[in-house]
């Protein structure tokens, strides 16, 4: 029914206000400022600095870094034990991790394990190392790995692609084959992949959850959605987080005079319409209980035949009756010579037939004096 709407829409009005209000006031994730070790990325989510920042929900799990004595942002994998964080690529959710200066990555590496921990591998690099004497030397030699020397020798590590080529000279120069090596990497698609293999100091982790590298294009702010659980969010705001209380406040402040304003609003229509109802019964009030009954079944419209036994004009026709209103108030567009008009018989008012005729087959009363239709005219409705 037409007069549920303005309710209709007054309850969906409400609706979307609380679903807003709820969704802009509800708690902000937990504040996290940025950390530093002294050297390395910034730190923020998922990560954290464990003994700078002790709130838990300011990391996931698994994601604890540890600055270290010499002021380097440490990782620590459950087996294979810690590693110096060189940098965090939020965004492609990739870590490029290096052992410590005095340490041997490619010695680590010949028994590394990710087990019992959340990262993953993208890519592998196989590296195969041989084992050579220590004098021996000749251009475009493979990456000597110094913290492998023997006293006696000296140790090369060949990329797979390289292999076929240089296996032959460095057997030819009296080189052993010394096992391999798997160093984790990114595809080879992505940037880092050419600095992890020109700069075998350093391998590269990746994790898939939490999925923030997406938020605001690295711009947004990404946290745990509420105060439990590991469900994130991502807020896009460039403001700290004091600023982002303020809009908070701003919008609340907003919203108020706006809201009481629709509700204003949404009551004066819906009493207007009330009205235009009242109207309506009145009209009907008057009249017998016949009549009545008559007038409430041709209310609800006007067959096509009745409405086209009503008198039909043109403005500028000898003798037409010009409408007394400058436009017709059912379309609102003004009258111009030629318009077709139709005559309501029973109190005479005009109209453009195009906006009266299916004006009069939802609504069978004048839409200007609202006398009601159908029983003026001589037509057979039963009741
Ligand atoms: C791995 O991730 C899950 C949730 O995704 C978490 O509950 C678990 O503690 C993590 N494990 C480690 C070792 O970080
Ligand atoms: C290294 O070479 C020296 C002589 O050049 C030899 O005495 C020594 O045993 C060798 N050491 C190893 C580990 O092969
Ligand atoms: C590499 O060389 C060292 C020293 O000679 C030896 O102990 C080790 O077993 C070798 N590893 C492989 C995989 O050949």
């Amino acid at each position: 029914m037409a007069s549920n709407m303005p309710i209709l829409s007054l309850f969906s009005a409400f609706f979307f206000f609380f679903l807003l209000l709820d969704h802009l006031v509800s708690p902000l994730p937990e504040t996290c400022p940025e950390q530093f070790c002294e050297v390395g990325d910034p730190i923020r989510f998922p990560f954290r600095l464990k003994q700078s920042q002790p709130n838990e929900r300011c990391a996931y799990p698994g994601f604890d870094l540890i600055c270290n004595a010499q002021r380097q942002t440490t990782l620590n994998l459950p087996i294979s034990g810690e590693f110096i964080v060189e940098t965090i690529e939020y965004t492609q959710q990739v870590i490029m991790l290096r052992d410590h200066p005095e340490g041997c990555l490619l010695k680590r590496l010949q028994d590394f394990t990710l087990s019992g921990s959340n990262w993953t591998v993208q890519h592998n690099i196989e590296l195969t190392l041989f084992k050579c004497p220590k004098t021996s030397w000749y251009p475009g030699m493979p990456q000597l790995v110094p913290c492998l020397d023997g006293q006696n020798y000296s140790v090369v590590a060949v990329t797979s692609d390289e292999l076929p080529q240089q296996r032959r000279r460095l057997s030819s120069i009296g080189c052993s084959d010394n096992g391999t090596v798997t160093v984790p990497t990114v595809d080879s698609a992505n940037p880092l992949f050419d600095d992890a293999l020109r700069y075998p100091y350093a391998f590269l982790l990746a994790w898939t959850v939490p999925s923030c590298g997406s938020c605001g294009a690295g711009f947004g702010t990404c946290g745990f959605k509420g105060k439990k659980g590991l469900e994130i969010t991502c807020t896009v705001d460039h403001g700290s987080p004091d600023r982002r209380a303020d809009h908070r406040w701003i919008f609340v402040a907003i919203s108020i005079p706006c809201f009481i304003y629709i509700v204003c609003l949404f009551s004066q229509l819906s009493r207007k319409f009330r009205a235009r109802r009242q109207a309506q019964q009145d009209q009907t009030d008057g009249l017998s209980p016949t009549d009545r009954a008559q007038a409430l079944v041709v209310i609800s419209g006007m067959d096509t035949s009745t409405i086209e036994s009503y008198p039909k004009t043109r403005i500028g026709d000898n003798g037409a009756p010009m409408p007394q209103e400058n436009t017709c108030s059912i379309c609102l567009s003004e009258y111009k010579p030629e318009d077709v008009l139709r005559t309501i018989p029973a109190c005479e008012h005009s109209f453009h037939a195009h906006c009266i005729d299916p004006w009069l087959k939802r609504n069978a009363i004048c839409p200007l004096c609202r006398a009601p239709q159908g029983y003026v005219t001589n037509h057979n409705f039963s009741v």
